[in-house]
């Protein structure tokens, strides 16, 4: 019979979206409200992400372990047998990167993406490149809050992939989702893993994720003025 922990193991989708419960629903009114401030934006924004870490983190490998509890009773309970890399694709990425610290509490490292897209070929290029030695032994979760075409995400897990990282071992994390980029990225990774908070159904012509939130970094860091 499977254990428990291979059905844990085995059970969580490649696509997760958040359970679209009212708490959650209300963090994502704030911050798709174009009244919200910078300072709401943010603090409604790292509510949101210690969720989306949480659920990305059931993708880390467990085994059994049972430990005795103070009153001498066996518990049998779980430790994880993988350690975790957060890469951020800079520069919206980086406000994942403290939830990940709080919430994680194994082997843990950070690298860093930064890509953009050239501004006469529209294609995307990856900038400054630095991820820790023994990343490709780690779970990486890939931190992006906004899943739009899915060009950088696209360069990212290459950039991983080419550095040792097998796709079936990386998670990205984001808040919005285009159903574009998913059906993109998910289509050219089949073994990557996506957890995101909604889903939306449009793009517009400037590629912004439409209902949307705006241009999350200038949100999240307060340079839209
Ligand atoms: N990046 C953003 O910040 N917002 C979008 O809508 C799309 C990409």
């Amino acid at each position: 019979m499977e254990s428990h922990i291979s059905a844990l193991n085995a059970q969580m989708d490649r696509i997760t979206v958040l359970e679209q419960d009212r708490a959650l629903l209300n963090l994502m009114t704030i911050i798709r409200d174009r009244n919200t401030n910078d300072r709401e934006f943010s603090a409604a924004v790292e509510k949101i992400v210690r969720r989306l870490i949480t659920s990305a983190l059931n993708h880390v490998p467990a085994e059994e372990y049972t430990i005795t509890t103070p009153i001498d009773k066996p518990f049998k309970g779980i430790r994880f047998t993988k350690g975790v890399c957060g890469v951020s694709i800079l520069r919206a990425g980086a406000c994942m990167e403290q939830a990940l610290r709080d919430t994680w509490t194994g082997r843990l490292s950070f690298g860093k993406l930064l890509i953009q897209r050239d501004e006469e070929t529209s294609i995307a290029k990856i900038y400054y490149s630095k991820l820790p030695t023994g990343i490709s032994n780690d779970i990486v979760l890939l931190l992006e809050p906004m899943l739009a075409t899915g060009g950088s995400v696209i360069k990212a897990v290459e950039n991983l992939t080419s550095n040792g990282v097998p796709e079936e071992s990386i998670v990205l994390v984001n808040v919005v989702s285009s159903k574009k980029g998913l059906e993109v990225v998910s289509g050219r990774f089949p073994g990557l893993k996506i957890v995101s908070a909604a889903v939306d159904a449009e793009l517009t012509a400037q590629n912004y994720i439409s209902p949307g939130l705006g241009d999350f970094g200038d949100r999240y860091y307060g340079t839209s003025c």
